[in-house]
C-alpha cells in the first residue's frame, strides 16, 4: 500500500472512531426526566373553578379532575348552549348523561383528556 494510501486509510479510521465516541457520549433525548403518569396535578378549588363560567375561559370538573374546554366549545357537535352551561362547575352527571342516560363515547373521553389542567382540591372533593 503505499504511503498516501496508508495515511488516508489512518485518517478516514480516526474519523469513524472519533463519530463513534461523540455518538457514545451524547445524551439520549427524553432519558433526563421521563415523564410519568406520578406527576401531581395542579390542585384547583371550586372557587377558582366557578371563575371560569365563560364563552371566553370555560372549566369543567369531570369526576374530580379539571379540564380547560374553552378551545373546545366551537367543536362540540351541539348548540354551544348544550356545553356552555355547565362552564365553572362540577358537571360529572352532564358528562354521564348526554341525555336518555347515555354517557359520551370513549373517543369522547379521549379528545377531553387533552384538556385537562388539574384536579379539584380534595378538600371540595
Ligand atoms: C359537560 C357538559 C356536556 C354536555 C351536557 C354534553 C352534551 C352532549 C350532547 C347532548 C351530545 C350530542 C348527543 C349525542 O351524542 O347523541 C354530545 C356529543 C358529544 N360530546 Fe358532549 N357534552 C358535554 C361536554 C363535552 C366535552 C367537554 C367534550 C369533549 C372535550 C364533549 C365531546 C363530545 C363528543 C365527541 C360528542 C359526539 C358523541 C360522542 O362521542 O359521545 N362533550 N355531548
Amino acid at each position: 500500500m503505499s504511503r498516501l494510501a496508508y495515511t488516508a486509510f489512518v485518517a478516514f479510521v480516526s474519523s469513524l472512531l472519533t463519530l463513534l465516541v461523540v455518538w457514545a457520549l451524547m445524551p439520549t433525548p427524553g432519558t433526563d426526566a421521563p415523564p410519568t403518569d406520578d406527576t401531581p396535578l395542579r390542585q384547583i378549588t371550586l372557587e377558582e373553578l366557578a371563575e371560569h363560567d365563560s364563552r371566553e375561559s370555560c372549566w369543567k370538573a369531570i369526576e374530580g379532575r379539571v379540564y380547560d374546554v374553552t378551545d373546545y366549545i366551537p367543536e362540540h357537535p351541539t348548540s354551544e348552549r348544550v356545553i356552555l352551561r355547565w362552564c365553572g362547575r362540577e358537571s360529572t352527571e352532564a358528562w354521564n348523561d348526554k341525555g336518555g342516560g347515555r354517557p359520551h363515547s370513549p373517543s369522547a373521553r379521549a379528545e377531553l383528556e387533552q384538556y385537562l389542567i388539574g384536579e379539584l382540591d380534595d378538600e371540595d372533593s
